[in-house]
């Protein structure tokens, strides 16, 4: 099938990437002429393990191209994604100006035959029927600009919410194997395309276990499949936060939060996933998905008080290692922290709303120096806009002179490093260890004041 995918960041990339490895013909479009450049030449613009390789060969066998010109994407395509960023604005709510230039944009470059319009990005809920009514201003606009050639026009397409659920850093895996698709639309040839698009994933042909039942295919209207993606982030977030209020509580009364995640996560109605207490989750979805649909609610009437409470226990989680920085230091002042990683999480180049800029921030308002080491960004060279820290190179120079460390990413590398070499290269061995990932008993052995959370 032809398909057009409009946006190339974490999500449209990686989508547009892995069609065309499941035999589509594929146009990623982006309005970002340097990431454009970049991709013809064969270079991801964002760090995603595997995603420049798989990149590389389908551009190489004439399954995907990339341009800036959304019409030349828009005309020789039967599909297209909408795939852009929603980032929040200060009020909480997304910020769907993106969305509203892309989708206008499609209108007013419209051919000839049936269309399907698809909402990959993360959108309000009704941004389906907003979306069609945008696509409809553009073919409008177009005709009016043509006038009389303009009355031919023919503007035949549905809309489809077609939800993302893919993590950052296992972003391929995710698209391959994902655990169900979700569908939203009230037209069934909109929906009749949008099965056969994913057939190759539907039915395991792309798959890593290959035997798997089909994915399950939920199809839902529009306003469900879009409530379907905020609920699924809010209820990730809120479990995550509910470990990490567990692990507070553990804290004080002696227990391990380790063991009770363990403990409780056997219980199936539970699940064991998502129950790792540390300093709290960020990056690009949770916490501007949260915040949009509490937004969402406000704007009912309705005061979404859980949703709201799983984001204060993580607001309060992501400065929970200046608090044990205190107790193990006293005095912050004039101290050097060393940061391990700096990423919201590990294998992204990521850094929207990670904990570590939290971190950054309030050390630095305590009069601390801080320095860091993130596998990713360190060696890339790229900075993100950081500031308040230094960025080291290498770990000798992160440990050397340290009062403490702070593992904030867990990043596999950190599980085997020479603690031994760098407890000695710290004018202080104290190890705050913000994803329990660490083995206490290594570090003790090492010479450092281990501290975790929840334990
Ligand atoms: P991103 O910021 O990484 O990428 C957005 C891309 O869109 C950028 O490359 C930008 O240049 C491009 N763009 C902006 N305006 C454009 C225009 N008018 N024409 C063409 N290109 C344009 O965003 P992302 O992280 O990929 O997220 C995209 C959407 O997917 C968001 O709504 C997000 O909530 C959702 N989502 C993200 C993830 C994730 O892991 N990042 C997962 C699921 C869903
Ligand atoms: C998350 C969801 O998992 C995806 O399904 C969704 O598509 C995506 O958001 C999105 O909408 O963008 P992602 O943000 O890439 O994916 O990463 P996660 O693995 O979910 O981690 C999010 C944050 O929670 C990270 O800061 C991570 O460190 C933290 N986390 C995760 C925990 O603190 N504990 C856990 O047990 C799991």
């Amino acid at each position: 099938m032809r398909v057009c995918v409009i946006g190339t960041g974490y999500v449209g990339l990686v989508t547009g990437v892995c069609l065309a490895e499941s035999g589509h013909q594929v146009i990623c479009v982006d309005n970002n002429e340097e990431k454009v450049k970049l991709m013809k030449s064969g270079q991801a613009p964002i760090y995603e393990p595997g995603l420049s390789e798989l990149m590389q060969s389908n551009a190489k066998e004439e399954r995907l191209q990339f341009t800036s010109d959304l019409a030349m994407g828009v005309e020789n395509s039967d599909i297209f994604f909408i795939a852009v960023g929603t980032p929040p604005l200060p009020t909480g709510e997304s910020d769907t100006r993106y969305v509203e230039a892309v989708a206008r944009g499609i209108g007013a470059c419209l051919t000839k035959g049936y269309k399907v319009i698809v909402n990959k990005s993360t959108v309000p809920i009704g941004s389906g029927d907003w979306v069609r009514k945008l696509v409809l201003d553009g073919v409008a606009e177009r005709k009016a600009s043509l006038g009389e050639s303009g009355t031919e026009i023919e503007a035949e397409f549905d809309v489809v919410s077609n939800p993302e659920f893919l993590r950052e850093g296992t972003a391929i895996f995710d698209t391959f194997n994902p655990d169900r698709i979700v569908l939203g639309s009230n037209s069934q040839k909109a929906l009749d395309m949008m099965q056969e698009l994913y057939t190759p994933i539907i039915e395991r042909k792309v798959a890593d276990d290959k035997s798997l039942p089909p994915v399950p295919v939920v199809v839902t209207n529009l306003n469900s499949a879009e409530m379907i993606k905020y609920a699924a982030n809010s209820f990730l977030a809120t479990k995550i936060s509910f470990v990490n209020e567990v692990a507070n509580i553990c804290e004080r009364v002696g227990a391990d939060v380790t063991q009770v995640a363990k403990g409780i996560g056997l219980d199936s109605r539970i699940g064991s996933k998502f129950l790792q207490a540390g300093i709290g989750w960020g990056g690009s979805c949770f916490p501007k998905d949260v915040s949009a649909l509490i937004h969402t609610s406000d704007d009912y009437g309705y005061d979404a008080k859980l949703l709201k409470s799983a984001v204060e226990v993580n607001q309060r989680q992501r400065t929970l290692a200046i608090d044990k920085l205190q107790q193990a230091l006293k005095i912050l002042k004039g101290k050097t922290v060393g940061l391990l990683g700096l990423t919201f999480k590990p294998d992204t180049d990521d850094m929207r709303d990670a904990p570590s800029l939290d971190l950054i921030k309030e050390l630095n308002r305590l009069g601390a120096q801080v320095k860091a080491y993130d596998p990713i960004i360190s060696q890339s060279g790229m900075r993100h806009g950081l500031s308040g820290v230094h960025v080291e190179t290498d770990l000798e120079q992160l440990a050397d002179g340290c009062d403490a460390l702070v593992l904030v990413t867990d990043w596999e590398q950190f599980s085997k490093l020479d603690y031994q070499k760098m407890a000695k290269l710290m004018a202080n061995p104290v190890f705050i260890d913000g994803r329990n990932f660490c083995d206490r008993k290594a570090l003790e052995a090492a010479g450092f004041q281990y501290v975790g959370i929840g334990h």
